[in-house]
């Protein structure tokens, strides 16, 4: 019977299912089980039961001794898993099925009234929004050391001057604080993403039971509390259906791994042989097999890469999600893995990336180079013209770029162009013109509020400091 179901080559070898000696059942199995990956939900699985079995007790739907068997028995249980005796069983499906069916071996039919007024249904929305819950403090945590690393590079580099670009041509002199503090800028709104994530989110779905609430006279509040959840979640069909929360989460850490890539882009391109604007040790870089003068910048490299995976997960759920009737479907089952594997890379990638801002140095010496290349103050010299000749600025544009071509025809920066040659453009400029042209008093002129002139950035440093104080 097995082997009928199963397609056969002209050789009568089967096709497919060679694992699935026992057949169908073994294929139902095979499809049906999640206890290889839902088993990271175990401490929030035996959480809930605790909290669910002490309000039983609480209302008098349980005995205090069963309440007190329950407990015992989870802990032992708690215990198992940490230490790998645990018997882990496929045949038992999921991370409930099994935490279960091991409390029943243990205590008898103590464990069998755990599940009164509860079902799978709400028992796993709650795990695993106790489980994203704890995700987003991570990260909010993590979050807070790279933004202390980006504010501590700033404080020490408020006045290194480096250009700054536009279409990746440079553009105007920037100092590299100020650059450090656009990622602090960026990380903190990632920040504040996670943590309005998980302000809507921290509602108890327990208490809802398949999908209509239960005859019990259970205490969804005390519940609720013990979890450390604001308050139930109001409808029993939405508490086991919603997976929007996950969705959420997945989104803001999308946004956040692209704020990453963004940076490990840029020290990729930072860390090149043709910038050589910043070094990183070798904590963060890796050799060559073939070429020993070699020094690649991996983990920038991996970091970048990873917004693909959680984007991944971010379409995979979506697409899981769109279309579902009310209430559970079993489709939801898939909603762990996507989440798990992106959760995994970000943290991964948030702790990379504190270490390698933290370990980076910049090359002032290229960098001060690098900014007065290309003309790079030209912007100043017409903004020169502008406020003491009170040029229109178009006019200024004009005869910058006739000064800018004389440069160019010349080989020169502009700080290091004769005035008598700028004076053949414009006759009303002054030796005066020389206090704009450099880098540094180009970026140090740029004292407008967010600037980046280097007094801006030590304020904008101290006020992070005072943020992240508290
Ligand atoms: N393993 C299941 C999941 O992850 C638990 C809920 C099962 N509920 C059910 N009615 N079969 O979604």
């Amino acid at each position: 019977m097995t082997d009928e179901i199963k397609p056969k080559s002209s050789k009568g070898q089967t096709m497919w299912g060679g694992r699935f000696a026992a057949g169908p059942g073994a294929l139902m199995q095979a499809i049906n089980v999640s206890i290889d990956f839902d088993r990271k939900l175990a401490t929030q699985d035996i959480a809930g039961s605790k909290a669910h079995s002490d309000m039983l007790a609480a209302q008098g739907i349980i005995t205090a001794e069963d309440r007190d068997a329950i407990h015992t028995g989870l802990d032992e249980i708690g215990a198992e898993i940490a230490n790998g005796s645990f018997p882990w069983s496929e045949e038992l499906e999921d991370i409930h099925l099994n935490i279960e069916a091991r409390l029943k071996d243990k205590i008898g039919d103590a464990g069998g009234r755990l599940h009164t007024g509860r079902s799978r249904n709400d028992q796993v929305a709650t795990d695993f929004r106790l489980w994203v819950r704890d995700h987003l403090d991570l990260f909010g945590q993590q979050l807070t050391t790279l933004i202390e690393a980006l504010v501590d590079q700033a404080a020490e580099n408020a006045d290194t001057i480096m250009p700054g670009f536009t279409h990746l041509q440079s553009a105007q002199p920037v100092t590299f604080g100020h650059h450090m503090l656009a990622y602090a800028e960026m990380f903190a709104r990632d920040r504040a993403r996670f943590a309005d994530c998980r302000t809507r989110m921290n509602e108890s779905p327990l208490g809802a039971a398949a999908l209509a609430g239960t005859p019990y006279n259970i205490d969804r509040d005390m519940t609720a509390a013990a979890l450390g959840f604001d308050r139930p979640m109001a409808n029993s069909l939405d508490a086991v259906s919603a997976r929007d929360f996950a969705l959420e989460a997945l989104s803001a850490a999308t946004i956040c791994a692209t704020h990453l890539s963004r940076l490990s882009e840029e020290i990729v391109i930072w860390t090149s042989a043709q910038f050589q604007f910043i070094k990183l040790s070798d904590a963060f870089t890796t050799g060559s097999s073939i070429m020993p003068q070699k020094r690649n910048p991996d983990a920038a490299e991996l970091v970048r890469a990873k917004v693909g995976r959680i984007m991944g997960a971010l379409t995979a759920l979506t697409i899981v999600m769109k279309g579902l009737p009310l209430a559970y479907s079993k489709d939801m089952q898939e909603d762990k893995e996507p989440v798990f594997d992106a959760f995994d890379a970000l943290e991964l990638g948030l702790a990379a990336m504190a270490g390698m801002v933290a370990d980076m140095v910049p090359n002032k010496d290229k960098l001060a180079g690098a900014a007065g290349a290309a003309f790079s103050t030209a912007t100043d010299l017409a903004d020169w013209l502008v406020m003491t000749l009170n040029m229109p600025f178009r006019d200024a544009h004009h005869v910058t770029g006739a000064i800018v071509a004389m440069a160019e025809k010349q080989g020169k920066t502009l700080d290091a162009l004769d005035l008598a040659d700028m004076q053949t453009v414009e006759p009303r400029i002054t030796e005066d013109i020389y206090t704009v042209l450099t880098p540094l008093a180009s970026a140090s002129s740029r004292t407008s509020y967010g600037g980046t002139a280097p007094s801006e950035v030590r304020k904008q440093v101290k006020t992070w400091r005072g943020k992240l104080a508290k």
